[in-house]
């Protein structure tokens, strides 16, 4: 089934937008998103070469900034970016993240440490650094979290990826609850699988993707534009009364796999692990009615 990616038009025009992990992937799509929609963005990703390409489009409106989000510092570094080049912070999107996998037994500490350096700590050190820019502008703000719908899978591997964004949501709530006074809107976007992965996929990759594609509701991925087109608006004057909101952009997989055409009636399943007859049953209690 092909994907009919609508683009979406927003205005930010007179807005500043921060997004991290914009060297690629779905950050890289934001960034053009919000450049054309009238906003002056931040890009910020530790990979300076994948930057330059995503900023190359718009040099008056997009300023990249390589830095880390995993450190006081490089957070720091992104907000102050924002407020020097551009006067003023609006939008945080916290989209940067590592997913590395492997399996529970195998897991080192160090691997360990990274992901949740990155994907809590980073969420983390960005809330509170983009917090307080937008508290001192005076004029609120949004902040959007990424997790994934990993966090709610028990997909072998992903322990430390699928349980640092489960930490996100839990994150995003407290900061939603403590911001809100400050005009502060935080929520958290959950992709399902989106198609970021450079071509061709190594064959590893492929064949398990293969595997997954067909059963997934939709029966495809997710397209970068389907994840940035939901952040748009969680940024927009169309979202004033979201906040703490974990959004699913997922097509579905978090409910279930692809449906097959038969359904199973429950009362035969029933009858067949007690061996009774429910048709008779049923007769028996409308005669007994
Ligand atoms: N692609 C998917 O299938 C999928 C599924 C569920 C959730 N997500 C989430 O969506 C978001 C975007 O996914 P994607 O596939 O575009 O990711 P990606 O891996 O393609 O890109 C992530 C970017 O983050 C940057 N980054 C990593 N560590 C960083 C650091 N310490 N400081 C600064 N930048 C750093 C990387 O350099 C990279 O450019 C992520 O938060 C991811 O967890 C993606």
């Amino acid at each position: 089934m092909m994907a009919n990616t609508k683009q979406v038009t927003f205005d930010f025009s007179g807005q500043v937008a921060v997004v991290t992990g914009a060297a690629r992937g779905v950050g890289r799509a934001l960034v053009s998103a919000f450049a054309r929609s009238g906003a002056q963005v931040v890009a910020a990703d530790r990979d300076a070469e994948g930057l330059a390409e995503t900023c190359e489009p718009f040099p008056h409106a997009v300023h990249p900034v390589a830095a880390d989000v995993s450190t006081p510092q490089g957070a720091q570094h992104i907000v102050s970016a924002a407020l020097e080049r551009f006067g003023r912070l609006d939008i945080c999107v916290n989209n940067a993240a590592v997913a590395p996998h492997t399996a529970l037994l195998e897991e080192t500490a160090e691997v360990w440490d990274r992901v949740y350096a990155v994907n809590c700590r980073g969420t983390f050190l960005m809330t509170q650094a983009a917090a307080r820019a937008m508290i001192a502008g005076k004029h609120g703000g949004r902040i959007i979290n990424f997790s994934s719908g990993a966090s709610r899978r028990g997909g072998p591997g992903a322990a430390a990826y699928a349980s640092s964004r489960a930490a996100v949501e839990s994150f995003s709530r407290v900061a939603a609850i403590e911001l809100a006074p400050h005009g502060i809107l935080v929520n958290t976007v959950s992709p399902g699988l989106i198609d970021t992965q450079p071509k061709p996929l190594p064959p590893v990759m492929a064949q398990a993707l293969g595997a997954r594609i067909p059963n997934l509701p939709l029966a495809r991925p997710g397209e970068s534009d389907e994840v940035v087109n939901v952040v748009l608006f969680l940024a927009s004057d169309a979202a004033t009364y979201i906040d703490a909101a974990v959004v699913a952009v997922d097509g579905a997989s978090s409910a279930g796999s692809r449906f097959s055409g038969s359904v199973v009636d429950d009362d035969i399943r029933y009858d067949w692990v007690t061996g009774r007859d429910a048709r008779e049953e049923g007769r028996r209690f409308s005669n007994d009615g």
